[in-house]
């Protein structure tokens, strides 16, 4: 995700507290790497390091930096370990221009080696760096440097925000693609940042450029074009009325609800950076190669290895077993060998249960690969290789927006082990925002019928297990309620007893599993239960049950993904209906590093 901030204003200024507040404002857009660049009388002052904004604050003593111009970043690490090289903002090969970005350029490694063919100075492995060498490209060809900024936007792939300056210059340019970004503009200043909250301390009139346009900022004005034509674009200036609490939690009341809407958006950037990632090749290639395939995982990140494992057989016939990662430890890892594989599933990359399960894997020799959130944790360091989920930082303590990205990631391994398109995945988002929209009324209903139950059950079936299942995870952490989930034809072999008038079960069912649902709903229906049913549009399933929460149509696979949306508003909801804090749920913590 990550977090820029640049400051224009037209006389030399104490720049330093104000870069240093705007990017405190934008700590929960990233924190492991925060730098500074400040631009007076004509060169550049750069100071960077990893760690967080207090620490590399009072480290390089950026209160003291000064300048007519500044750029602040803080990372969310992506491409390049957190490390002083790889913190933002990042120089051109002589020192005469400062850039920093949010986001993701994908097509990072490529663009690297062209430039350092090109005779430039590549010091990092970051993406930000590319952002700047693709402007120094085009000036070094002698164009002005609104047109070489408009080149460089049609060189770099991905969903990004871009904040850049010459050392000999009066402006900042600022340019976005898929990614955040507002101009602000104040009394002898103005300033733009990936987010509100950096902004509105100091001023409250905001411009919003739209994806394709670059903003050019000078001390008393901004002025908006078009990428494409260069032509200025009208965007009248704003005011913002909301608060400084609801503006961090882009609008939403909290953190939990903005990153549940954040998913179509993270999906598509995880789509874009698995397309562009060189370990995914070399991670197809042994899970198709491997003796066993484990999934490893805890707490929502195992119901994500489920799913994953439902979709490697389903898609590519692929036998992978899901495993929490104590159980691993003592059931698997005593049989597993060099010929084995394992990928390991972590939103934080730092689970100690994960970690002691993958170092029991690598005793035995076990290739392990990860999939971690947190790049530069533990998981993405000890792996052959790690992908990124590309979520940025999770607030909440319940996982919304790392599941579904992890679950994009095994369908996304799933087609390339089946040899089919995965471009054919590039609708998922848009039906993920589709479900948004369509079951967010539906689902209020339903937390306020559901709010004062204290014992509900989620059932599902195939891909819809590990939903139910999470489902459930959601509805107990946030709600406190107690809600089990479980397959749905495992209910009869025993819970069907607990089952009296009124009580609520949620069937969650996929696109081919009607036939099998109808009958769970009627079993349960004509004990008194009163069900619920999250699945595509169906009069069978209208027919016979009290509630259908419809989700769009699609395919099994797609259709799980989606219908998990439902589950966490509803807990959501629900929580808030009862008066809880659905960020920080009591008893939990984000991050477990104990046994
Ligand atoms: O960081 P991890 O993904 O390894 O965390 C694993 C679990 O602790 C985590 O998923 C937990 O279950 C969440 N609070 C669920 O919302």
């Amino acid at each position: 995700m990550c977090g820029v901030f640049g400051y224009v204003t037209d006389h030399d200024e104490a720049l330093g507290p104000i870069l240093v507040d705007a990017a405190r404002r934008l700590t929960y857009r990233g924190y492991d790497s925060v730098g500074a660049a400040t631009f007076r009388d004509g060169s550049i002052d750069l100071r960077k390091d990893e760690g967080k904004v207090e620490v590399v604050a009072e480290r390089q003593n950026l209160a003291e930096m000064r300048g007519s111009r500044g750029i602040a970043q803080l990372r969310w690490a992506t491409f390049g370990a957190p490390s002083q090289v790889n913190a933002q903002p990042h120089l051109d090969s002589d020192g005469r221009m400062a850039g920093a970005h949010n986001g993701n350029v994908v097509n990072n490694a490529e663009l690297r080696a062209e430039f350092a063919a090109e005779g430039m100075t590549v010091r990092s492995e970051n993406d930000g760096e590319s952002c700047v060498h693709a402007v120094e490209r085009y000036l070094r060809r002698g164009e002005p440097p609104l047109d070489a900024i408009r080149h460089a936007y049609g060189d770099l792939e991905g969903d990004y925000s871009f904040v850049i300056g010459l050392a000999d210059d009066e402006r900042l340019f600022a340019f976005k693609k898929g990614s955040g970004m507002v101009v602000g503009i104040g009394d002898g200043f103005t300033c733009v940042s990936s987010d509100l909250p950096s902004i509105l301390p100091l001023t409250r009139r905001v411009v919003r450029p739209r994806d394709g346009e670059i903003v050019t900022l000078w001390a008393d004005r901004v002025e908006v074009r078009s990428v494409e034509t260069g032509e200025p674009v009208d965007r009248p200036a704003e005011l913002v009325t909301e608060s400084m609490d609801v503006a961090q939690k882009g609008g939403f009341a909290h953190f939990m609800a903005k990153e549940i809407h954040e998913q179509p958006q993270v999906a598509r950037e995880l789509l874009h950076l698995l397309d562009a990632s060189e370990d995914v090749d070399p991670i197809v290639e042994r899970l198709r190669d491997a003796r066993n395939v484990y999934l490893v995982g805890c707490g929502t990140s195992y119901h994500a290895a489920l799913l994953g494992s439902v979709y490697f057989a389903q898609l590519a016939g692929r036998v992978a077993v899901p495993v929490l990662a104590p159980q691993f430890i003592a059931q698997y890892a005593p049989a597993v060998g060099p010929d084995d594989v394992g990928v390991f599933v972590s939103q934080s990359g730092e689970t100690k249960d994960v970690l002691n399960a993958l170092g029991a894997a690598q005793g035995r020799g076990m290739t392990c690969f990860g999939l971690a959130n947190v790049v530069g944790s533990a998981l993405t360091r000890d792996t052959a290789a790690c992908l990124p989920l590309g979520c940025g930082f999770e607030i909440s303590v319940p996982a919304t927006k790392t599941f579904t990205n992890e679950a994009v990631a095994f369908l996304y391994l799933a087609y390339r082990l089946a040899g089919l398109d995965t471009a054919r995945l590039a609708g998922v988002p848009d039906l993920m925002e589709t479900t948004i929209a369509a079951v967010d009324e539906p689902v209020r209903a339903l937390a306020s019928e559901l709010r004062d139950r204290d014992d509900l059950y989620c059932l599902g079936y195939g891909a819809t297990y590990p939903i139910a299942l999470e489902g459930a995870l959601k509805l107990k952490e946030v709600t406190y309620a107690h809600c089990e989930g479980m397959l749905s034809t495992e209910f009869k072999h025993g819970p069907l007893s607990a089952v009296t008038p009124g009580f609520p079960i949620i069937f969650v069912a996929g696109p081919t599993d009607t036939g099998l649902i109808v009958s769970g709903l009627n079993e349960v229906r004509v004990r008194g239960a009163r069900t619920i049913t999250i699945a595509p549009d169906d009069a069978r399933l209208r027919a016979n049950g009290d509630v259908l929460v419809p989700i769009p149509a699609s395919d099994p696979q797609v259709s799980a993904l989606l219908a998990v949306i439902p589950l966490q508003l509803l807990a959501y909801h629900t929580g808030v209906l009862r008066g809880f804090d659905p960020d920080f749920p009591r008893n939990l913590s984000k991050t477990l590093t104990v046994d």
